[in-house]
């Protein structure tokens, strides 16, 4: 059955094409006996990590049921079809579920102040231009949190608005794993406290999903969150990505009234 559909509509591509003498049909166009049933029959998307000549690197995990959350299990199924084809339906529609601070996400200020929350400091409320422009990716040493010892030993210069600090997380694969894993590296307060005070950052990017190591988890959060200029990136995907300057492009779900939200980041050459 599946098969005889898979010919109808091959044979059907072929005849408008051989039928057309159309320069909008280039030519050689189903030249090749079998190659239209062959291609449909292995339709397949193609995935991308990075994109041609490596200009465009997604840096965002996909969302599966295994992504991380913060509880044993991952986000676990996280889209319903409502309405599907296989059960008579015209189309296929789903329903998507998935808690704003899984996977690759961003936080609002609201996330840890309740004040902030109330007065609408929320997803929409984020700089897109914080968000969009030249980033650095660096490597932090492997024996260590975030500390203030550390973050000066990098010596990020002024000026530098956007950085992405890839962790023994990633060398870890803990975004693959569905169970939190609170030994992951983060930041603790006073190293976070000397990104605010010594640097111009504005944007704090990491490989697990919190900038705060689990021991400061409040604390770090407040110190990057308080003054609402700076925004955190959590969960992304850094692995195979030469350290070095890129143009970063994150775009959050503009969610009203969302203290965390899924986000898309690539990083371009
Ligand atoms: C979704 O749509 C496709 C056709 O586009 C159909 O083959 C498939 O069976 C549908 N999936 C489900 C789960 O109904
Ligand atoms: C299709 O309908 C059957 C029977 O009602 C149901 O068990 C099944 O979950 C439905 N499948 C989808 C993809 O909606
Ligand atoms: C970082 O801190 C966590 C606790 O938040 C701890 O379990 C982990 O071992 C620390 N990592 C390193 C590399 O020191």
């Amino acid at each position: 059955m599946r098969a005889l559909i898979v010919l109808l509509v091959c044979t059907e591509l072929l005849s408008s094409a051989l039928s057309s003498a159309d320069d909008a049909y280039p030519t050689g166009y189903g030249d090749e006996p079998g190659a239209c049933l062959k291609n449909i029959g292995n339709l397949r998307p193609e995935r991308r990590e990075v994109y041609e000549g490596g200009e465009i690197i997604d840096i965002t995990h996909p969302f599966t049921p295994e992504t991380p959350v913060g509880t044993p299990d991952g986000i676990g199924e996280y889209l319903t079809l409502l309405l599907s084809m296989k059960n008579g339906s015209d189309y296929n529609f789903s329903e998507l579920k998935i808690p704003v601070h899984a996977g690759t996400h961003v936080d609002a200020p609201g996330h840890m102040y309740d004040h902030y929350y109330d007065a609408g400091f929320d997803i929409d409320s984020l700089d897109l231009r914080v968000l969009n422009g030249p980033a650095l990716l660096v490597d932090v040493p492997r024996d260590k949190n975030l500390t203030a010892e550390v973050m000066k030993s990098l010596n990020i210069p002024r000026g530098v608005k956007r950085v992405l600090f890839r962790t023994l997380n990633t060398d870890r694969h803990l975004m693959l794993k569905k169970e939190f894993d609170t030994s992951y590296v983060g930041f603790m307060k006073d190293g976070a406290q000397w990104l605010v005070d010594n640097t111009d950052i504005k944007l704090v990017g990491i490989d697990y999903l919190s900038v705060a190591a689990f021991v400061d988890l409040i604390p770090s959060h407040l110190v990057f969150l308080e003054s609402r200029e700076i925004i955190l990136v959590e969960g992304l995907k850094l692995d195979g990505v030469q350290p070095g300057i890129y143009t970063l492009h994150c775009l959050p779900l503009r969610l009203l009234g969302a203290e965390g939200s899924p986000i898309r980041c690539i990083l371009i050459k």
